[in-house]
Formats: C-alpha cells, structure tokens, sequence
C-alpha cells in the first residue's frame, strides 16, 4: 500500500490522503478555524485526514506538497500582501512601490532581478519551514517531503482527478493568477502522461486582470471573483465601449506559441485601472473584463484545440472557477468534452501533488490513479449531532429551526418561488 499526504499551504491551506492512487480524504483548513481562506499551515486538516483513516503519520510513505514557492508563515496572502484594504488598508511603501513599478517600467531590469531574489529567499525559507514542521510535529524524515511545481498540480489535479479513458488523447489547461512564476500552461496527454507544451510567464496574467479588477471594484481578491461575474449581466451593451477603451488592449494570445501576450506587467493592473477606468461604471467595469475574460480563453482554447487536434480538454486553476466563461467554452462547437475540475483554485492543489509523487516518485503507471467520484471527502455530520448543537447553542430563540429530509431541494424550491 502506498500512503500519499498531500499539502497546500497558501491562501486557502487544504490537505488530502492518496491510498493507493485514490484519493480517499480531503479537506480546507478554513473548516476547522472558521477563517475563511485561512492560510497557515493545515495542521488541523493534517490531523483530521490522519484521524479518519486511521493512519499513524509513520505509515505515511511520503508528503507532497503543491508548490516548489512555498510562502513561510510570516508571510500572509489572505491579507493586504495581494492589494486587499485589510485591516490597516495597504501600507505607504507597498502603495509607492507599486505606483513606482507600473510608472516606470524600464526599472524593472535593475529592481526585479532583486525583487525576485527575494521572492526565491522566501520561497526556500518557506520549503525548509514546512519539512521542519512536518519533522518535529509528525516525526516525518526530510527525505519523504517533495515539492512540486504549482501549474503541474493544477494540471495533474484536473486529469488525474477526473479523466474517464485513458484512450483518448485530451489536452490540459491551467490558469490563474500566479503560482511558481507561471500563470498559464497547456499540455498534451498522450497515453495517459502529461507532456507540458506552452508556458506563460507570471507577469502577462489574465487572472490578474481579473483580481486585480476585484479590488478596483472596492471586493476582495481571491474570493469575491464570483461577486464580479454575477454583477456582469446588469450592464446594458454599453459596456462593449468600456472593454475597448480599458480592457482589449491589454492582454492577448499568441496562437502560435499558445501563451498569453501583454502590453504592460499585469501585476500592476489596478495602477492602470486607476488611469484608464476612472468614471466608467461599476457594472460596465465587471462586464468589461467578463467579457475580456471569455474571449480571450475562447481563443486560446480554440487554438490549442487546432494545434493539438485534439477535442476533450480537462482545465484547472482559478480562472477556470469562472462557470460563465466555462459556459461560453462548452458550447464552442471544436470541443467534444469539457472537464473543469470542481474547486479547481489552489486548494486543490494536493489532489495533483499526490498524484505526481505517486506516479512520478513511486514509478505508479499513471492507469492505477482513480479519478475523484466525489467531493465529500471532508467531515460530515449527523443531524443528531446537528440538533444536538442547535440545543447547545439556543439556536431556535433567534431563528425558526425545521429539518427537511430533502433539504437540497427545498431550498432549490424556495429559491426558484422567490
Ligand atoms: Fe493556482
């Protein structure tokens, strides 16, 4: 037998269990502080995974953790380091930083080679962190912890987690906003393996543009994405003039080499949203880059489609949460199969770590993986247990507290009456 735990600890800290090629448990360490994203070290979640199937930590045959930049605790991506107004809003030298890096982009040759010396410094530190953790807390050897790199989990996530045939030949796309220095990947599976053709840089990222519209929008970053999606439809047609004058030009897709294309470094996006979109409104600016965001993948998809001649894609990453552009994809008329992994942002991140370390590091063939039949790989909990808590709690003094057998379409019932 062979026992796999898997590890992501970045915003939205989650854990899962590999037996055998299975994925057999799985969790967010967000449902055990109650911090929405929370992004520390998933101690908890590890315990809990451990707990169910009752496994020792001395079974475990080794540790795959999503990442090869693995932040160290001190550095917090659920506050204000990604542009969020937290508590104490953005501090002065990160607000002049950015100004001065967007303003002044030929800068960029003295200062990042720093900026991403650091960035490495970290990253190591941040490796060295979770394998003493793992060490001092669990008594795991060094040796048994690999580190693999963000796009291939999200990618090895997607496929290994759902693919149905291993005959078909299918092609695997990752994006989002950034993890490993990359935002974007396609690759070709062949037989069953992955085979990484197309690679795109961090810093021409289209889920940036997203994010970083996020917080122009006065939300949060990395969560109220949806917010942003569900608010496109209530502009009128208006908005096309929007997405000309502030989103077209900036991002685009070389359909030779499958990578995006930017004019300016997206990571500062919000710097030119603050000289291009002041005065637009609100929903013609949440319009404006849905749209951007649709076509933009549509034609990316469509060329990787040609160049590959393949049909059947399996796609991850956080730009792929977006379901209405997942819509516009489906029904483009060259795809014959469309599997975006659900939860398919960074939190599922150690599904595709287990599986590359089982099929890579414990020379597995790829056929023995099982994909993921469902998400209910968490807690749950009975609904004695839920009474119990409404009883402890005095719930019913403040609402009116009923148990439905059905629950799931009750409330689809209520909904659909409004
Ligand atoms: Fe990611």
């Amino acid at each position: 037998m062979v026992l796999i735990l898997g590890i992501h600890k970045s915003h939205n800290s989650s854990v899962c269990l590999l037996k055998d090629g299975a994925i057999v448990a799985s969790v967010q360490e967000e449902k055990f502080n109650r911090i929405k994203n929370s992004g520390i070290f998933p101690k908890a979640s590890i315990d809990w995974v451990l707990r169910s199937e009752n496994i020792t930590p001395d079974q475990l045959d080794a540790v795959a953790v999503g990442g090869t930049i693995v932040l160290p605790a001190n550095v917090d991506l659920t506050g204000s380091s990604v542009g969020n107004a937290g508590k104490g809003g953005i501090p002065i030298p990160t607000r002049i930083w950015r100004h001065v890096d967007y303003k002044h982009q030929n800068l960029r040759k003295v200062f990042y080679p720093l900026v991403m010396k650091k960035r490495e410094q970290r990253g190591e530190a941040g490796r060295k962190e979770v394998r003493e953790i793992l060490n001092k807390t669990y008594g795991i050897p060094k040796e048994k912890v690999f580190f693999v790199d963000h796009h291939t989990c999200h990618a090895y996530t997607s496929y290994y987690g759902l693919r149905n045939n291993d005959q078909k030949n299918a092609i695997v796309l990752t994006l989002d906003g950034e993890g490993d220095y990359d935002c974007a990947t396609v690759s070709k599976v062949d037989s069953g393996l992955l085979e990484k053709i197309s690679t795109t840089p961090w810093y021409k990222s289209l889920g940036y543009i997203y994010s970083q519209t996020t917080i122009y929008l006065g939300m949060k970053a990395l969560e109220h994405e949806y917010k942003v999606m569900g608010l496109a439809p209530y502009a009128k047609d208006y908005f096309k003039k929007t997405y000309e004058k502030v989103f077209k030009p900036t991002i685009d897709v070389n359909e030779n080499t499958l990578e995006f294309t930017s004019t300016f470094p997206l990571n500062r996006f919000i710097e030119y949203l603050k000289e291009t979109a002041l005065g637009e409104r609100f929903d013609n600016v949440a319009a404006g880059v849905q749209y951007l965001t649709e076509e933009v993948v549509q034609k990316w998809v469509k060329a990787s489609m040609k160049k590959l001649d393949f049909g059947v894609l399996y796609v991850g990453g956080g730009v792929f949460m977006n379901v209405k552009m997942n819509l516009k994809l489906s029904e483009l008329e060259e795809v014959e199969e469309l599997h975006p992994f659900p939860s398919c942002g960074d939190e599922s991140n150690p599904i595709g770590a287990a599986y590359y370390v089982y099929i890579h590091k414990f020379q597995k063939p790829a056929k023995s993986t099982k994909r993921v039949k469902q998400l209910y790989l968490g807690p749950s909990y009975s609904n004695e247990y839920a009474e119990e808590l409404i009883k402890k709690i005095d719930l019913k003094r403040k609402y009116k507290v009923d148990f439905y057998k059905d629950i799931e379409g009750t409330i689809a019932d209520i909904l659909a009456k409004g």
